[in-house]
């Protein structure tokens, strides 16, 4: 019951988080609604409940007692919005319409001060002809918006678990990322606690799973290639710091500016952004602005450190101080934000883009190498060792023909260790038959990585 629960919750989060980046009528916002319409309609059946009430305390959301702390993280937009209008959780029965579901999401975008209080609320949604959706009251002990069963449920256990999967942690980051730009759009504060709480849980992730989340981390869908991007420059930082052996607060504030270095680009109109070819002259100009109103955004913001502004600011300027935005110099950079260079870089070069053929982390490095001037040698040698020529999360065929996922970079570059997913004539091999190969042992010397799949196919 909780494994649908929580997806639904997740298809219902991202849908918000969706529609505060993209109009009402985008494909996507009316792909996930009808997704969530569905996965409630089947929830409910499944479940013989006329409606869905999800809770909200303390900034968590809560369901049938238990708090449901995963959601809660990936579901920050949500809790803001039921916070703006005064409530303590919402129901969803059954029959809610698609109208009436786009009419909440729209109010998710457009309410940007709270409403005075609850029975304001309510005749908002009733204003807009929301009929099927309810709100409820704060939980009050004994006397809360829920069934006696629910209340008497409220103190259960926590389902942390949730987040020990990588599409979720993924779709945290995502989300919060997305919410960061979308304040910015809106002129609202950014949520930057919530940006570290989702970096808290990039950094405990990357030290157990990172290839697991750099295969999420392979977003080739341009127009939410900001965010994606964002999103896995983070995680390379992270990942390269963490090699370091860096404080888990250094990591954690790397974690922080790397999921906001390019918020700047917020405020660079969408032709421009999206723009599925090279720009021009002008056009460059203005995109190059991106890194001052960074620094610019995040500087008037509370809770942000130098060092979110520091990466905004210098994540363009090269080794030797070209780049952008010119600064003189003498000046000095952190050295964490040349790390942020390599990175943004690196995932640049490799990463999908509407005007560019991708590269393997070969060519990349093969082009950031040649780049004299353009890096800190010794930490793009770091980074070109750390992350190897066939990174964690990449799919490669061995030249035995298995296929499988690396999992960790070896001493040698180009010698990782892979788990085998399919035997040497391409059949699946189950989850719990799977092993790993590592091709520096001695034994699997004959064996070499004869492609990368998602680059090659
Ligand atoms: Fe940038
Ligand atoms: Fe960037």
């Amino acid at each position: 019951m909780f494994e649908n629960l929580n997806n639904l919750i997740v298809v219902l989060c991202r849908t918000i988080s969706t529609r505060q980046l993209y109009f009402g009528e985008h494909p996507k916002v009316a792909s996930l609604t009808a997704e969530f319409l569905s996965q409630l309609k089947l929830f409910c059946e499944e479940h013989k409940m006329e409606k869905l009430f999800i809770g909200i305390i303390e900034g968590n959301l809560v369901f049938e007692g238990r708090n449901l702390v995963g959601p809660s993280i990936v579901g920050k937009q949500f809790i803001r919005f039921a916070d703006k209008l005064h409530c303590g959780g919402f129901s969803f029965a059954h029959q809610t319409s698609e109208e009436e579901f786009k009419a909440l999401l729209n109010l998710t975008s457009e309410l940007n001060k709270p409403v005075e209080n609850l029975k304001e609320g309510r005749e908002l949604l009733v204003s807009r002809d929301i009929f099927n959706i309810e709100i409820a009251h704060h939980y009050l002990g004994s006397s809360g918006p829920v069934s006696r069963d629910q209340q008497s449920a409220w103190q259960g256990q926590d389902t942390g678990d949730f987040l020990h999967s990588p599409t979720l942690i993924y779709q945290a980051l995502f989300d919060s990322v997305a919410q960061a730009h979308g304040d910015v759009m809106r002129g609202n504060d950014i949520d930057i606690d919530n940006t570290k709480s989702v970096s808290e849980y990039m950094l405990h992730f990357t030290q157990t799973h990172f290839s697991d989340m750099m295969q999420h981390v392979h977003y080739p869908d341009y127009d939410s290639y900001t965010v994606g991007h964002s999103v896995r420059v983070a995680a390379l930082a992270v990942y390269l710091a963490h090699s370091f052996n860096w404080s888990k607060e250094v990591l954690l504030n790397i974690g922080t500016a790397g999921l906001l270095h390019d918020v700047g680009k917020s405020r660079i109109p969408e032709e421009i952004l999206y723009k599925p070819g090279k720009l021009n002259k002008e056009e460059f100009s203005v995109m190059m602005a991106h890194s001052q109103m960074g620094a610019e955004i995040l500087m008037g913001q509370k809770n942000t450190t130098h060092l979110d502004v520091a990466a905004a600011w210098g994540h363009h300027i090269r080794h030797d101080g070209s780049g952008y935005p010119s600064q003189p110099k003498w000046a000095i950079r952190h050295p964490i934000t040349s790390l942020l260079q390599i990175c943004d870089a690196f995932e640049a070069l490799t990463a999908a883009r509407p005007y560019k053929p991708v590269l393997t982390p070969h060519m990349a490095f093969a082009i950031m190498l040649k780049d004299k001037g353009g890096f800190n040698p010794a930490l793009l040698a770091s980074f070109i060792a750390t992350v190897g020529i066939y990174p964690p999360g990449n799919l490669v065929k061995l030249s035995d023909g298995t296929k499988g996922l690396v999992i960790r970079v070896g001493t040698k570059i180009d010698r990782p260790t892979v788990k085998i997913m399919t035997t040497p004539t391409g059949e699946d091999i189950p989850p719990d038959d799977q092993y790993q190969v590592d091709l520096n042992t001695p034994e699997h010397q004959s064996l070499a990585v004869s492609k990368m799949l998602h680059l090659e196919g």
